[in-house]
């Protein structure tokens, strides 16, 4: 268990972020947590150790104010946990800068701009920057065209500083494949969205980037079958096909639901 750190954690209101938030305030771990989202004011039952602190992480602003506030709390932050995220689920077949914008700027602008206030932060001392990125950082599915680019620029950002990053940093990228969360909720926009498979808890995956992270992994795939998968898809071709034909499907099946009910409307 991860224990003694100061550790500011990205998008602990749900999902992933709070099952670390629950599993990493634990009194008995020593951790002290400044808690961030923008509705993150609405979680009870923490204790002392934790700061719940309401911000908007898709501008520079709500940024800025994450770091003042662990900067006033904590000599130093030890973790940071980037996780903060969110999807679109859709046909990408419109003309909108704005929407664009949007979820690049949450999903990867922000992530980017926390790793240099981060490095700046540390400015030499020892660190460890998580990002939650996605599996679909490294393989898109129909139904999340800007979402997967957000996540496959994360993996691109992550290996180039990687390596021009000081030591004194480390760096441990997460790729959950479909955790129930309310992500699919968000990314629906009201509508019934369908989980790709496989599909893993919150729980899970928080236990996966606690185990990861104290054991010093640069990165971790929580659910046990991704990589085998991966590498299957990779030698398989028709696999693939078969598999994200059947996403696509997925995606033909929510775009009915989501017309015959706003035709109903
Ligand atoms: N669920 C999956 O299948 C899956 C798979 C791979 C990767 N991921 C990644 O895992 C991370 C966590 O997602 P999750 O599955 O746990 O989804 P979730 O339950 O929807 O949690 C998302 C978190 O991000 C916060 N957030 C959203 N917009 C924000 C903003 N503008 N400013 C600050 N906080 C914001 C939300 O809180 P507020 O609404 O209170 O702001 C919430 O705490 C994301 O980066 C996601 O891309 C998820």
């Amino acid at each position: 268990m991860i224990r003694n750190q100061t550790i500011v954690i990205t998008g602990a209101s749900s999902g992933i972020g709070r099952s670390l938030l629950e599993m990493l305030s634990a009194k008995e771990n020593g951790n002290r947590i400044i808690a961030a989202s923008r509705g993150i004011g609405k979680l009870t039952g923490f204790g002392e150790n934790v700061i719940l602190f309401p911000c908007d992480l898709s501008t520079e602003d709500g940024v800025d104010a994450l770091f003042q506030k662990a900067e006033e709390t904590f000599e130093k932050i030890d973790i940071l946990i980037c996780n903060a995220g969110a999807p679109y689920y859709e046909r990408y077949d419109y003309e909108d800068w704005s929407r664009i914008e949007r979820i690049f700027s949450l999903n990867t602008f922000s992530c980017m701009y926390s790793y240099s206030k981060y490095l700046n932060h540390l400015n030499g001392r020892e660190g460890r920057l998580v990002f939650t990125i996605s599996a679909m950082g490294e393989m898109a599915l129909p139904g999340y065209a800007l979402y997967a680019s957000t996540k496959f620029a994360m993996k691109g950002f992550q290996q180039a500083i990687r390596i021009e990053s000081p030591d004194s940093l480390k760096i441990t990228c997460v790729y959950p494949v479909s955790t129930k969360t309310n992500f699919f909720e968000v990314g629906g926009a009201g509508h019934k969205v369908e989980q790709p498979f496989p599909v893993q808890t919150a729980e899970a995956v928080a236990k996966a980037i606690v185990r990861g992270v104290e054991k010093g992994r640069k990165q971790i795939y929580p659910c046990p079958v991704s990589l085998a998968s991966g590498v299957l898809m990779n030698v398989l071709p028709p696999v693939r096909y078969f598999y994200l034909k059947s996403q696509h499907r997925m995606l033909l099946r929510f775009l009915e639901r989501k017309k015959n009910a706003e035709k109903g409307a």
